[in-house]
């Protein structure tokens, strides 16, 4: 197996290449003068090729090194996996309103069409909407080794999820952490303003909150849920994304609501974070697919 690690990969190709005992090299990737993309591939020296690319900012510049990177792959017939630990314009995964691109479809078209046999990703916003891929697709659920991590960081804790998505994920994190769960119904309007639609009750007098998250974004999720814990008596508030994009004023938020640690994973760099590596579950999740192929 080789691993081809993109200029998005994180880290997690380097983490790929040790669990997996498999060769490491990097697509090389430089601009055009006018600013077009030029991929260039090391030597296929295997059948079986990984290619690493998480697609967090710039996005549109890390699908597309993906895409040509994979499409020059296909004339070698190696068997080609794509690993986007992040999975960018999957949140668009319905026409919220008339006439809206349904962004996910497309970009699975898109991965489809230039011969990536499988896909692996993280916590991807919703796992429907992948299978118009076609090919087989590996879910890694990245949120136990995250729980795992905060594990010794709170006395007393207490998850919560901000709203119905975040309910699996937070619910499986409280198991790992051992503690109580509770949830709040959200809803966002038009312009993206977040509010509480209901709350689903939780003794949160004197624990140590941790709101457990796919994406933190622009925050307004965790600041609205913050803000929940703390008038419900919580001691102290935390928060955990899967990925965490993190935008514009979305630290500062999350500040000024209280927020008092963030956790995350590698599958999008955030340097004000306590970061967990996600390349055993993603290592694991390889393993699985290979089993299924074989
Ligand atoms: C939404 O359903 C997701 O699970 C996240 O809660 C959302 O993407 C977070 O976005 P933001 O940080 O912009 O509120």
């Amino acid at each position: 197996m080789q691993i081809l690690g993109g200029t998005a990969s994180n880290g997690i190709d380097i983490g790929l290449a040790r669990e997996l005992d498999a060769d490491l090299d990097k697509i090389e990737t430089t601009r055009f003068p006018d600013g077009e993309i030029k991929v260039r591939l090391p030597d296929i020296k295997s059948d079986k090729v990984v290619i690493v690319q998480s697609t967090q900012y710039p996005q549109e510049k890390n699908l597309f090194e993906l895409l040509l990177a994979a499409d020059a792959i296909k004339d070698s017939k190696a068997q080609i996996t794509a690993v986007i630990p992040y999975l960018a314009y999957a949140r668009q995964n319905k026409s919220f309103y008339t006439g809206e691109a349904v962004s996910i479809s497309t970009i699975m078209s898109l991965l489809k069409s230039t011969g990536i046999k499988s896909l692996v990703t993280v916590n991807p916003h919703r796992s429907g909407p992948l299978m118009n891929f076609g090919g087989k697709i590996e879910v890694i659920r990245a949120e136990m080794s995250l729980a795992q991590s905060v594990k010794d960081s709170l006395a007393r804790p207490m998850v919560l999820a901000p709203d119905i998505v975040g309910v699996e994920l937070s619910k499986n994190a409280a198991q790992i952490l051992g503690c109580e769960f509770t949830y709040l119904d959200k809803n966002r309007d038009a312009y993206g303003n977040v509010s509480i639609k209901q709350e689903h009750g939780g003794d949160f007098a004197g624990k140590d909150v941790i709101i457990f998250d796919d994406i933190i974004s622009s925050g307004s999720t965790i600041e609205l849920a913050a803000r929940h814990a703390y008038s419900m008596g919580a001691a102290s508030v935390s928060a955990a994304g899967i990925h965490l994009i993190m935008v514009g004023e979305a630290a500062e938020k999350l500040k000024n609501a209280g927020v008092q640690r963030i956790f995350g994973t590698n599958t999008v760099p955030y340097e004000k974070a306590q970061i967990t590596d996600v390349s055993k579950d993603i290592a694991e999740g390889i393993r699985r697919l290979a089993r299924e192929i074989s």
